[in-house]
């Protein structure tokens, strides 16, 4: 889809389909000035109760040739003191989305001059973001084409600040390009979009991008003794990978990405029951959003490096699989007695982060997965669980969660919950002895003990990477969510407040 800005009014522009928003009972300039054109048939509609400007409602005029656009579409924007950039990200993609199934391919959109309070390029970014992210299908492997709709074009109505706006909207379509790659993976069956195939789709996208990669293949991870990721791989006749991007690796500041890309989790011999297994191609979505931060920080050229890590395999059931009271002994040199097939994240996250620590040295580490139901459970479908060894980098992440709208919520992580974790027989065991307890904080404290130093942080995405029902900008399936948080910290990671900048980058 092509976005643009326009050079015309909202008047005069020739287009299929013009959105203008509208707060609750309040007639702004702009239409007041549509209102005109068409002889008040806003305003009758308005007096009438047919619209109200209550958030979410929705209604299309038709123009009657007294105007460029062939119709209008209201979009109410509820209270005008509730309005914020989030919201406005909502009333573009329901837009988007009341165009597309219009059959419209051309529309054009005011929506972003109503928030005046922010500035225009975020206002453009935030239109960009979210009708490009609305619009994202899953539809590659359908054949009947003829019933797929799209809308091809988008322009944006501004009337002052146009180079802003034209930055904004640069940054908005790489944001949600970055994302959109990132739901295209998750969305991919286990059958297809393997540890290998997932490996060749970051050769491809480093390749694009010009970063460096490197990918480890079975043998090599067995050499360097990355033993809890093969463990977890053998009982599928899929060789797992780890694959690793890097973004101005000679940065000063570096932060490691550490995504779960577990390409299909059965729950291995503790077989998970098939209405928990449906939907598990998208336990790599952690994985999935660490390509895609990758791809955006590529094009956005922060000053800060990133090393971007995505450990891939598959848990399957197999003669050769791992089984409950295997020992194996992890890349750190821990030994690690495996009490449950199912709690397989850990077990790869373990090896991924302490080899990036040891090799790469970054500043922080955060790791990124669907590690838990319990986190589910905990947060729902609109937070990830974000668990943390470092104020700061806690304070980094709750702040680009805002921003970004893909939120974090801080759990415990006190002394008392440390203790759950010794083995009779290993060092570690890879699940806690209590049949009920906290969950997502225990895969943490798992996580924790591959850690040696570096400022750490773990973000259970479990809940908000997959939607069984769409919503606004966000359609069903795999959402892409970590994309956004991770590039925005990383954008934000060298701001006026957090240090000093550094004085190149690529
Ligand atoms: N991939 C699952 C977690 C999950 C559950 C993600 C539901 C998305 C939706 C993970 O590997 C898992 O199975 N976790 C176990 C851990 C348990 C065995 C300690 C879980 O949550 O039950
Ligand atoms: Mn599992
Ligand atoms: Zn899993």
């Amino acid at each position: 889809m092509d976005i643009n800005i326009s050079n015309e009014t909202a008047d005069r522009i020739n287009t299929g389909l013009l959105v203008a928003g509208m707060f609750e009972k309040d007639m702004n300039e702009a239409i007041k000035g549509l209102d005109r054109h068409l002889k008040g048939a806003i305003s009758s509609m308005i007096s009438e109760g047919r619209f109200r400007g209550e958030w979410g409602e929705t209604e299309t005029i038709d123009t009657l040739g007294c105007m460029g656009a062939g119709r209008i579409l209201l979009v109410g924007l509820g209270k005008k003191e509730e309005f914020t950039l989030e919201k406005l990200r909502k009333a573009a993609g329901i837009s988007a989305k009341a165009a597309r199934d219009s059959g419209i391919k051309k529309y054009a959109t005011s929506l972003q001059n109503v928030l005046t309070k922010e500035s225009v390029q975020d206002r453009c970014q935030a239109v960009a973001e979210a009708t490009l992210m609305a619009l994202y299908a899953f539809d590659k492997y359908k054949t009947d084409r003829s019933k797929i709709k799209t809308a091809d074009s988008l322009s944006l109505v501004i009337e002052e600040g146009r180079d802003e706006a034209r930055k904004g909207l640069e940054r908005g379509i790489v944001y949600a390009e970055a994302a959109n790659l990132a739901r295209d993976v998750v969305n991919t069956p286990a059958n297809i979009m393997t540890p290998q195939a997932f490996a060749d789709e970051a050769r491809k996208t480093s390749k694009e991008c010009g970063l460096r990669i490197t990918v480890m293949g079975k043998k090599e991870l067995e050499k360097a003794g990355m033993n809890a990721i093969v463990a977890v791989s053998e009982g599928s006749d899929k060789e797992p990978q780890l694959a690793i991007m890097e973004y101005f690796p000679e940065a000063e500041e570096k932060v490691a990405l550490v995504g779960k890309g577990i390409t299909f989790d059965t729950g291995g011999v503790d077989l998970k029951p098939w209405d928990s297994m449906e939907s598990m191609k998208s336990d790599k979505a952690g994985a999935a959003a660490v390509l895609g931060a990758l791809k955006a920080c590529a094009q956005l050229k922060p000053g800060t490096g990133v090393i971007g890590v995505m450990v891939l395999a598959e848990n399957m059931v197999g003669e050769k699989a791992m089984k409950p009271g295997d020992i194996i002994k992890a890349y750190n040199g821990k030994t690690v007695e495996i009490m449950n097939t199912d709690a397989e994240g850990r077990l790869v996250l373990a090896d991924a982060i302490s080899y990036v620590e040891k090799n790469y040295k970054p500043s922080a580490i955060i790791d990124i997965g669907t590690l838990t139901g319990s986190c589910i459970i905990a947060l729902g479908y609109h937070a990830s669980g974000l668990i943390s060894t470092d104020d700061k980098l806690a304070k980094r992440l709750a702040e680009a969660g805002e921003k970004s709208h893909e939120r974090v919520w801080q759990l415990p992580f006190w002394e008392e919950y440390q203790e759950v974790y010794k083995s009779d027989n290993a060092d570690v065991r890879n699940v806690a002895k209590e049949k009920y307890g906290p969950g997502a904080i225990s895969g943490a404290v798992f996580i924790k003990q591959f850690v040696e130093k570096t400022p750490w942080a773990h973000l259970d995405i479990a809940g908000p990477a997959w939607l069984s029902s769409g919503r606004d900008y966000i359609p069903a399936g795999g959402t892409g969510w970590g994309v956004r948080l991770m590039a925005q910290l990383i954008e934000d990671w060298q701001a006026p407040d957090n240090g000093p900048r550094a004085t190149s980058n690529p």
